[in-house]
């Protein structure tokens, strides 16, 4: 394993990261959240317990591992300090493993406003989780926002609250005909979630460095996924940051040269939450039948997630953007009882076919998805602990998608516990 792995979801979230996490922390000391927020949903199943983790890093589950959410993430302290309380009722250690970024950007009452009152006005939804988080990354982009260092010294955290609070309201009152916010109560409430945070709150640069120039590894998990980038995603529907392997040098603050492994988590067909794009979505009765049989319900909303068949060409640019090694496929089971199996292996627009995915408005919405027929393996692959014991047509359509999405694929995972994975090398 390479002293700094970066393991980023490689379609629109929801691969199954959270169990690939928290099997690839048994080898590192050091887990990294660095972008995103509470709107991503990290299930993790050990021995029949489910953990659902929206913000704290999965790696919290294993003893003496330290967690981080780096200056990239942006924080609901009310949220945090939830899940906190939760890991410590059922046992965990979480005091002293975890460490919270001075330079991570706080989400505030008015942020969760904004974000769902945008939701109700805009025409083109984005379906958003309404945790705030768009709004919350604009005002860190306009230089506005509030850092969870500023809690340190209450007299400015106050000045740039008011700031805040008196243009907020005004956008809230003239824009949307609602009502505001008090300084004062946001003040006093927030300081009180400060009070329980601040013994995790620290300059987590210099400590990754530090562990870096030890030795030490570090496991960089990205949340939500390749598409859902702010900048390589299908715009305008994706989040508000970026889980791409480049947001880890930005949102933990290590540098590209330090990172040595990049590894992709790639559901065995495709699922997205929320309006946007999805060329090889399921038309048919399969889109409820492959939503129960994976249990495709959003762990943080709930929503029902949409399905389709496998992208290729949606995979194949992720393997580009991120520089992605190997992927692991999650969910290969959900498959057994289909009897052929489609492949999106290029895009038709306009008479033309294309490998790529041009930001031209409109595209993925009209382009027709060429599928490649593959027979079903007709065979239940949930005890499989062998890839040498996948039945011949599994074995097949795991070969073709590594020819098409050009990377090697290392684990295969065909169930929710940790056991229920494979290792690959001869696909
Ligand atoms: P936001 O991140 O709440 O602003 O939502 C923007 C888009 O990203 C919406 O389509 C959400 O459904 C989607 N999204 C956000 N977080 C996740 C996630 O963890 N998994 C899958 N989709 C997500």
């Amino acid at each position: 394993m390479s002293q700094v792995t970066v393991l980023v979801g490689a379609q629109w979230g929801d691969e199954g990261k959270g169990k690939v996490i928290d099997i690839l922390t048994e080898n590192v000391q050091y887990v990294v959240r660095y972008q995103g927020g509470n709107n991503a949903g990290h299930t993790v199943v050990i021995d029949d317990n489910k953990y659902i983790l929206h913000l704290i890093p999965s790696g919290i589950l294993h003893a003496k591992k330290i967690c981080v959410i780096g200056n990239g993430v942006v924080v609901d302290p009310k949220a945090l300090i939830e899940e906190i309380d939760f890991l410590k009722e059922k046992g965990i250690d979480v005091d002293g493993r975890l460490k919270v970024s001075d330079k991570a950007h706080v989400i505030m009452p008015y942020h969760r406003k904004l974000d769902a009152l945008r939701e109700l006005k805009k025409n083109g939804r984005i379906g958003t989780t309404k945790r705030g988080i768009g709004p919350c990354y604009s005002d860190k982009a306009s230089r506005s926002g509030i850092r969870m260092g500023d809690f340190f010294d209450a007299g400015y955290f106050r000045s740039i609250l008011e700031e805040n609070v008196e243009e907020k309201n005004a956008l809230f009152k003239d824009f949307y005909g609602e009502t505001g916010f008090s300084a004062d109560d946001i003040f006093n409430e927030y300081m009180k979630y400060f009070e329980r945070l601040k013994q995790y709150v620290c300059d987590t640069v210099s400590l990754l460095d530090k562990a870096y120039r030890r030795g030490e590894s570090i496991l960089c998990e990205g949340a939500q996924g390749t598409f859902l980038d702010v900048d390589h995603g299908t715009y305008p529907y994706v989040t508000s940051s970026n889980p791409t392997a480049g947001g880890a040098c930005i949102g933990a603050g290590i540098g590209p040269s330090r990172i040595g492994r990049v590894l992709g988590v790639v559901k065995a067909y495709t699922t997205r939450v929320g309006e946007g794009p999805f060329p090889t979505e399921f038309r048919s009765e399969l889109k409820d039948k492959i939503r129960e049989k994976g249990g495709e319900f959003g762990a943080t909303t709930g929503r029902p997630r949409r399905c389709g068949w496998f992208d290729a060409v949606l995979v194949k640019n992720s393997v580009d953007i991120n520089g992605i090694d190997s992927v692991v496929i999650t969910k290969l089971d959900v498959l057994d009882e289909q009897d052929v199996i489609k492949i999106c292996v290029a895009y038709k627009y306009k008479g033309d076919l294309y490998d790529c995915i041009p930001g031209l408005p409109g595209f993925l919405d009209n382009c027709e998805p060429v599928y490649e027929d593959h027979p079903g393996w007709l065979k239940d692959t949930s005890a499989i602990t062998s890839y040498s014991d996948l039945p011949p047509n599994g074995k097949k359509y795991l070969t073709r998608i590594k020819e098409l999405i050009g990377s090697d694929i290392m684990l295969v995972s065909v169930g929710k516990n940790r056991k229920q994975t494979f290792a690959c090398k001869n696909a």
